[in-house]
């Protein structure tokens, strides 16, 4: 029995004994079923219905309620009923206990004042970690879209394998998490949907912070995809840090009159910007070459500024199991943040990225600059030049930072 590497058996090709694309034609013959729609069902994971679903269990001789289970579909009303009569899994299923595996020594491959980075798979690299060892974690796994990543990893596995992957990996995170910390995890909101679904069973959410990216690629018959999903969630029922992030007013780049019409209220705006929303529309993709630290993707500094400034505080550690090109590891880094760091493939761009400065520093610089401002200078320059009000409109005093940027006009 020869597997097809272009088909992916997730649980209901098992179930059919679907193998390769030989056994997909026969067995979507005897099922009256097109091969398309059976590949549809097994790769979304999707429970079959109407006839697809008569023909499937006709085939397996079995009742609906024994294919949910097969294909790992359990309803809330049987959780209850398994809740209440917990003997009848206990007594048949031995879970086995990986503890003994924990006890890996863990020995770094690169390490900053802050820092310690460690080369390998992260599922290994946590087994070597303590219980509550890490204040926040960020965490950008592959898409398993078919990307070529310079760590030549199969980044195209099926459905099922991802998801059961990605629960293993968000298990240990939140095993190391301390109580009270945060834990972001950046994915397409198609992965999201259920990453959602395995941590709403152990933490708490707080938030889907849609990343607005323009620029992402049309899908026919589809919505145009503008957004990256960001999850937020707590271990515990309180966040131990949370610092309020503030944005300035948005405005035309031309004339610097703000988009949105803030008419009677613009008084009582806060002199040190706006209040941060879960829609960031002013995160942009790194393209540009003279700020790209290697071929495959690699995260805006802007988006690591905001999540370390916004749940942790200095001294705290911070945890990036996908290393990638180190965006995560340097800003912790320059915001004084401990930090533990994990690439499966090589870390020569993330030792580079630590060995040339310059660039993440003025970035972050600038940044640091235009956060937790109403205007930024040239926007201040810009709406003077062309009439539009300022700070002095402003009911609430202006604080320290302020008056050193007007003073500087
Ligand atoms: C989407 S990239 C992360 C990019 C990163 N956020 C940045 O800004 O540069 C995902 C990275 O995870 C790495 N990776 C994949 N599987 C891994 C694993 N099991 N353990 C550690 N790293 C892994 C890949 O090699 C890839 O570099």
């Amino acid at each position: 029995m020869s597997n097809d590497k272009n088909l992916h058996i997730n649980r209901l090709f098992k179930e059919l004994s679907i193998y390769n694309k030989d056994d997909l034609k026969n067995i979507s013959k005897q099922l009256n079923i097109k091969s398309t729609e059976l590949e549809f069902y097994n790769n979304k994971m999707i429970f079959p219905s109407g006839k697809a679903l008569d023909s499937i269990l006709k085939f397996k001789n079995c009742s609906e309620l024994e294919l949910k289970l097969r294909l790992g579909i359990v309803d809330n009303e049987l959780i209850e009923w398994i809740s209440r009569n917990p003997e009848v899994i206990v007594n048949n299923y031995n879970l086995e206990d990986n503890c003994s595996e924990r006890d890996v020594k863990l020995q770094e491959n690169f390490s900053t004042k802050y820092g310690k980075l460690y080369k390998g798979d992260c599922l290994n690299i946590m087994k070597g970690m303590k219980d509550n060892s890490v204040d926040l974690i960020f965490a950008d796994p592959p898409f398993n879209l078919k990307k070529t990543y310079e760590s030549g990893i199969n980044d195209y596995i099926s459905e099922q394998e991802y998801i059961e992957w990605t629960e293993k990996w968000i298990l240990e995170c939140l095993r190391i998490l301390s109580p009270g910390g945060s834990i972001f995890i950046y994915n397409l909101p198609y992965w999201n949907s259920y990453t959602s679904n395995i941590l709403n069973k152990y933490a708490n959410f707080r938030h889907w912070i849609s990343v607005s990216m323009k620029g992402l690629i049309p899908v026919a018959k589809k919505l145009q995809p503008e957004h990256y999903s960001l999850l937020y969630y707590i271990k515990g029922e309180r966040p131990k840090v949370f610092n309020k992030q503030r944005i300035p007013v948005q405005t035309c780049r031309h004339c610097g009159g703000e988009i949105r019409d803030y008419g009677g209220k613009k008084k009582s705006l806060d002199p040190c910007g706006l209040s941060i929303s879960d829609i960031f529309m002013d995160i942009n993709p790194v393209r540009h070459k003279k700020y790209k630290n290697r071929e495959s993707n690699e995260l805006p500094v802007k988006l690591l500024y905001r999540v370390i400034s916004l749940a942790s505080n200095e001294g705290d550690t911070v945890f990036d199991p996908f290393g990638g090109s180190g965006t995560t590891y340097v800003v912790a880094e320059y915001l004084k943040r401990n930090w533990v760091g994990v690439e499966i493939g090589s870390l020569d761009d993330i030792v580079y990225r630590f060995n040339n400065k310059s660039i993440d520093l003025k970035l972050l610089q600038n940044i640091s600059k235009e956060s937790n401002v109403l205007f930024t200078d040239n926007q201040v320059k810009l709406r003077r030049k062309n009439g539009f009000w300022c700070y002095e409109k402003l009911d609430k005093k202006i604080n320290g930072t302020q008056k050193e940027l007007l003073s500087n006009l």
